[in-house]
């Protein structure tokens, strides 16, 4: 997958060289920058103006926006997306439909953000990557590339940590432990110790319903649980323990 980044900080995108991100470069992904400065109006390096209208802060102008999209050959562009807190809110769902597109162009504002006729004019899709204001897009497009980068095969190892993430079944995962099996007098608990392959399946599935019911019952509300889910729900809920 190939994704082209207009911004006005290229470096940024340096931080995406560790972790499990990084082996993907090695296999199927790829970045490229276009700075944006390097399409300004002037010698200068003007790339923003003041709002018509008044207002505080900068925009910034549609020509050094399109010059730098232009680049890059509609064949390569493939989807454009400008991050943007009026975007739509970025979900897991809309993260596994882009990790199957060949490419992704994404634009980061800066200021106040972008004119709107380059947003009309050359954007496909605004996402927002939740209700907070960042300083700049380049943020909010590293959260999008990670996301989706971890859902192309062979970035993951175990390809069963993706299935199992939060949000692939619609909820949150339960709590999880490792050594050593006390730690400042709380114990793990027991059944996870037990070896019954299908009692802590049981445990875990439980647990995940109870973290989601108790921190994020929307999501639990635009479920259709199982009968076997309900069945555990309703055991935490009638007896009220965590
Ligand atoms: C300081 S923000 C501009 C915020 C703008 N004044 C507003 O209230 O909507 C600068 C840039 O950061 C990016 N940005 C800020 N918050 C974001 C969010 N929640 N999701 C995606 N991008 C965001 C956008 O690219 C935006 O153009």
């Amino acid at each position: 997958m190939k994704f082209n980044i207009l911004t006005i900080f290229p470096e940024i995108f340096n931080i995406l060289n560790h972790g499990v991100i990084s082996k993907a470069f090695e296999k199927n992904l790829s970045i490229n920058c276009y700075d944006i400065r390097e399409n300004a109006i002037n010698k200068h390096g003007q790339i923003d103006g003041k709002p018509y209208g008044g207002g505080e802060g900068m925009l910034m102008m549609a020509q050094p926006l399109k010059e730098t999209l232009s680049k890059i050959s509609s064949k390569d562009r493939g989807h454009v997306i400008y991050l943007s807190p009026q975007g739509k809110k970025l979900s897991q769902e809309s993260v596994i439909n882009y990790s199957k597109m060949k490419s992704l162009t994404l634009v980061c504002g800066r200021y106040e953000g972008v004119d709107q006729r380059f947003i009309d004019k050359y954007v496909d899709e605004e996402i927002s990557i939740g209700d907070f204001i960042l300083s700049g897009g380049e943020y909010a497009a590293i959260c999008l590339i990670d996301a989706i980068a971890r859902n192309l095969p062979g970035t993951i190892g175990n390809e069963d940590s993706i299935k199992n993430d939060s949000f692939s079944n619609g909820l949150l995962k339960g709590p999880a432990y490792t050594r050593p099996e006390t730690f400042e007098d709380i114990k793990v608990p027991d059944v996870l110790l037990s070896g019954n392959h299908s009692k802590i399946n049981e445990w875990k599935t439980q647990k995940s319903l109870i973290q989601t019911y108790i921190r994020r019952p929307d999501l639990i509300n635009e479920l259709k649980l199982t009968k076997k889910q309900k069945k555990l729900l309703e055991e935490w809920t009638s007896k009220d323990i965590l």
